[in-house]
């Protein structure tokens, strides 16, 4: 435990993806960029993580989860991550989030977790059958960021509110175990043009891995082809695109791929409008297919290059795991003694 003020906390980013399938545009323009551009400075120590005990909160085939497990390594590593750049690990091989998703389970009170829109989302109308690990799903999630004293979270617009949960977890932590800036209030870093991407098939609908049409999205694994197919046959209006993003406001499968193309290019809406503004998805469409496949087709190339050597990325996994146990654990030991367990170390360390 400790007095010293809010400063004190080392600089550190924390962020993770679920092992549940093929990794989306979605993914990559709202976290994992994010995560690639955070290694270049250098104030911060970076852990980025699969978190495949969040994968088994909802139905899903052992089978299948190793392979997911080094599919979302390979594409973090594909995109840009470096191992030694940057803690690459999976959640199951750093027992302190369990530990800590317990003891948070005991901190959050069920009207917090009574609010969360994504277990609603996630449970849908048979809430009775889902488990309770989804509903206590945002409390492992405050567990992965806080078992290392995470300061800075990079995610997309849709992981909002369980990050403010996890700085309401951290308060309640601190108050109620009269422990001063024990835990820090993490700040998300979300990105301002790519929060959220939405289906190519329901300008309203996220997109998203879970998503049961595959044209609704692009997967960072898609081929050349792949892409430029599911852009052609994307949703569209019969209107000629506005000058300015104001006039996209209520279209929303043009203000989608106008933010896309934004987003991949590091621009504005505006400024795609600048170009683009009066001309038809005749034209527009083929551009976005162009830059698209520019930027993402080679990312899925590099991973069906790692994917080829799974023992590689089991290697790289396991490196980082005893990387991130090493910050966890005297963490972990001063969560035990604050709670008067007992403390100290436990014998399976
Ligand atoms: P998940 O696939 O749910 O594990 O999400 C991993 C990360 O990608 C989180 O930071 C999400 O907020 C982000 N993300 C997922 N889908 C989208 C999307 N459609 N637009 C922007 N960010 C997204
Ligand atoms: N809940 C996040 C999602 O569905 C994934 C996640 C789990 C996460 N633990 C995290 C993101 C910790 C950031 C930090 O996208």
């Amino acid at each position: 435990m400790s007095d010293t003020p809010a400063t004190r906390h080392t600089p550190r980013v924390f962020s993770g993806v679920q092992p549940t399938g093929n990794l989306t545009l979605g993914n990559y323009l709202g976290a994992v960029r994010n995560f690639v551009a955070l290694q270049e400075d250098d104030t911060f120590e970076r852990l980025y993580c699969v978190v495949d005990m969040h994968a088994i909160t909802q139905p899903f085939k052992p089978a299948e989860l190793k392979t997911a497990i080094y599919e979302v390594a390979a594409a973090f590593i594909a995109a840009g991550l470096d191992p030694e750049k940057s803690i690459l690990f999976n959640q199951s091989r750093v027992t302190a989030h369990a530990e800590l998703g317990w003891i948070f389970n005991c901190v959050a009170r069920m009207g917090w977790l009574n609010r969360m829109t994504q277990f609603k989302e996630k449970a849908g109308k048979n809430k009775e059958n889902a488990s309770v690990g989804l509903y206590a799903y945002p409390n492992l999630m405050a567990a992965d960021i806080l078992a290392y004293r995470a300061t800075h979270v990079p995610v997309g617009e849709d992981q909002k509110q369980h990050l403010e949960l996890t700085r309401d977890i951290a308060q309640k932590f601190n108050s109620d175990f009269n422990a001063p800036d024990f835990f820090p209030l993490c700040e998300p870093l979300i990105p301002a043009e790519s929060a959220r991407i939405m289906s190519l098939r329901d300008g309203t609908a996220k997109m998203s891995k879970s998503d049961p049409s595959d044209n609704s999205r692009i997967n960072l694994s898609d081929t050349a082809d792949v892409i430029a197919q599911k852009i052609r046959k994307a949703k569209t209006d019969p209107e000629p695109l506005p000058g300015e993003a104001a006039g996209l406001a209520d279209r929303p499968e043009a203000r989608n791929l106008v933010g896309i193309f934004a987003a991949l290019l590091g621009s504005t809406p505006d400024d795609v409008l600048k170009d683009f503004g009066g001309k038809g998805f005749g034209d527009f469409k083929p551009a976005l297919a162009e830059l698209t496949v520019e930027k993402i087709a080679p990312i899925g190339n590099e991973m069906r290059r790692l994917t080829a050597e799974p023992d590689h990325i089991d290697a790289i996994l396991m490196a980082g795991a005893e990387r991130a146990a090493r910050i966890a654990r005297p963490i972990m030991a001063d969560v035990y003694e604050t709670l008067g367990l007992t403390g100290g170390g436990s014998a399976g360390w």
